[in-house]
């Protein structure tokens, strides 16, 4: 790989001449990397919370209405609801760690741009492309560049919007200390040109920042990714115990926080995709199983499930940003068991954000999607390895299931032939990804949604997404790490229990609430994912309202309904 020169003798756009000489003039901070929470401060006036110098904690009010579906034997159905309410106290840790971020992955496209994008946030670089003067920001982070309704102001009934960071104190993206492994030994500055993404005068300033940044060794076991990936392998683990391998992640874990002094590690997986691994009783079913088939090297332990353990194991929060089955059986009963956190499956980017959004308008409004055909093609080397069908056929299950909710939702749309059945017509769903090289990583994604409406129309929405595939993920990626590093410091009561310090538990091992930025939410047993991306978000807005006291944001809206 060539080396990208570092100079910088040219002007890159953001000098100024001054009596000829050449002088550097800082761009402003743009409002989604800008501190916010150091300007902004939220302070609830309400019985339901209090702060303490280390913790909020709030009194949270959980309403819900409990339905019993009775089917009588003259053919009629009654729903027999009932509203119920839990009472929880919630407390909150306000004292942000200094937190680390370790990417399986690292020297990959996403690995890179996550890099680049907290580098040039950071040093507040700015680069000139075809457009001219480009600064940094965080757009498409649901953390940094959104917000959330606080309320109204009473007297212009206006509402009252907030940085959805600044609601709770929360990980600044350029305070992460960053690290991580790859089978690829290309410095990160390497790797960045490799990728293709960057503009090259942001690829070049880089460069410093970047060219010390190595990937720590990691474990490839060929069986699971595409055979066209064995040109990159050159920095790996070697021999073929699997409980050695597990031992070395632990220790590389544990290393990285003693040496960049963090207290918190997020883990994520961003490197390739994987095939499927086959759930094997006495092998991946049960926790002990699973830690018994590591210690005789199994050939089914997938690497990623590999890491989930290693991170369990530590401690670490984990996130599966790829589709594979990583967390099987006895990776989550080991979670479980150990209350560590875990997340996934698979970045909701593009295509599936779009459907996942598009599908539930349609369906809520009545309308009824017969068919949905979703093509894509791809050409960096997230493509070259979805071009097998063992890994692809991973990416398709993630891909499929996402309007599975919305079908159940409407029994008027999509009946069922009895109570328990499933729904007699589902959606025509077909996915197809092709790998082109010649379109890097501009993938291309083609959606025809089919639907039916009154009296026999048709409708076609027919849509064409040219994504940057890395440039979306990377603030999603982010998003994950963010919110999961939140997850640690909430703790509740529920019932009687308030107030003893001892009950205090930590959240459920799987953190759905995470959804709104995954393809395939992993549920809690007995369980469904939501995939529907408003309810995802409304569930996590509103969950942090409650966190600091407030109510949910219903869109009731009374004041504009009553005289
Ligand atoms: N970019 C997106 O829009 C998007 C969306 C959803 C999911 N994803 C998933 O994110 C993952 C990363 O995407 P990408 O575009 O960065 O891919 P990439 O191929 O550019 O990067 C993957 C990196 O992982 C490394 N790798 C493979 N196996 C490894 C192992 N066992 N240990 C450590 N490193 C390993 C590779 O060497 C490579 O550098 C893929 O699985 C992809 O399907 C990407």
């Amino acid at each position: 790989m060539a080396p990208i020169a570092t100079g910088n003798g040219h002007s890159n756009g953001h000098t100024a001449h001054a009596n000829g000489a050449e002088q550097r003039v800082a761009a402003p901070v743009n409002p989604t990397a800008a501190r916010h929470e150091d300007l902004i401060s939220i302070k609830v006036d309400s019985p339901h919370v209090k702060y303490e110098d280390d913790a909020i904690i709030s009194q949270y009010s959980y309403r819900d209405t409990h339905v019993n579906v009775v089917n009588k034997a003259d053919g009629t159905t009654e729903y027999q609801a009932k509203p119920v309410t839990s009472q929880y106290q919630f407390k909150t840790g306000r004292k942000v760690p200094k937190t680390g971020l370790m990417m399986v992955g690292w020297g990959g496209n996403n690995g890179t741009t996550l890099t680049a994008s907290v580098l040039s946030n950071r040093e507040n670089l700015t680069w000139n492309n075809k457009e001219g003067l480009q600064k940094p920001n965080f757009y498409g982070s649901l953390v940094r560049a959104s917000t959330i309704r606080l309320g109204s102001d009473p007297v212009t009934g206006k509402d009252i919007y907030v940085p959805f960071g600044s609601v709770l104190p929360m990980v600044h993206p350029n305070d992460l200390v960053l690290g991580g492994w790859d089978i690829s030994g290309m410095t990160i500055d390497a790797a960045t040109t490799r990728a293709k993404v960057l503009d090259y005068d942001l690829q070049r300033q880089l460069v410093p920042l970047t060219k010390n940044m190595k990937p720590l060794r990691s474990i490839y076991y060929p069986d699971f990714i595409a055979a066209n990936q064995e040109d990159r392998v050159d920095n790996i683990l070697p021999g073929s115990d699997k409980q050695a391998h597990l031992d070395q992640l632990r220790t590389d874990i544990r290393e990285f926080k003693q040496n960049n002094g963090v207290e918190q590690v997020i883990v994520v997986w961003t490197a390739n995709t994987e095939r499927y691994s086959e759930i094997i009783p006495g092998v991946n079913d049960t926790a002990d199983n699973l830690l018994n088939a590591i210690k005789t090297s199994h050939s089914e332990v997938s690497p990623s499930t590999l890491f989930a353990v290693a991170c369990i194991l530590e401690r670490v929060p984990y996130i599966n940003g790829a589709p594979q089955n990583t967390f099987v059986p006895g990776a989550i009963e080991l979670a479980e068991r150990h209350k560590a956190f875990i997340g996934g499956d698979d970045l909701k980017t593009g295509q599936t954000r779009f459907k996942t959004a598009l599908a539930e308008m349609l369906v809520n409004a009545g309308i009824k999607p017969l068919s949905i055909a979703s093509y894509n093609h791809l050409g960096n080397n997230d493509g070259h390895n979805l071009s097998v069908p063992s890994t692809f056929q991973s990416k398709e299950i993630s891909k499929r299931g996402v309007v599975d909710d919305l079908v159940e939702s409407n029994a008027l749309l999509y009946p069922r032939a009895s109570k328990n059945s499933l729904p007699s017509k589902e959606i025509d769903h077909c996915i197809v990804i092709k790998y082109l090289p010649a379109v890097g990583d501009g993938k291309v994604a083609m959606d025809d949604y089919y639907s039916e409406l009154t009296l026999g129309g048709r409708n076609r929405i027919m849509v064409s997404n040219i994504c940057e595939d890395s440039l979306l993920a990377t603030p999603i990626l982010m998003d994950l790490v963010l919110l999961a590093e939140l997850m640690t410091r909430i703790t509740y009561t529920d019932g009687d229990s308030a107030n003893a310090e001892e009950s205090y538990k930590t959240m459920y091992t799987i953190m759905s609430l995470l959804s709104f930025s995954l393809k395939a939410p992993l549920a809690k047993k007995g369980r469904e994912a939501v995939n529907a991306i408003s309810r995802q978000r409304n569930g996590l807005a509103n969950f942090m309202k409650g966190l600091i006291g407030l109510p949910p944001n219903d869109d009731v809206l009374l004041e504009s309904r009553l005289w």
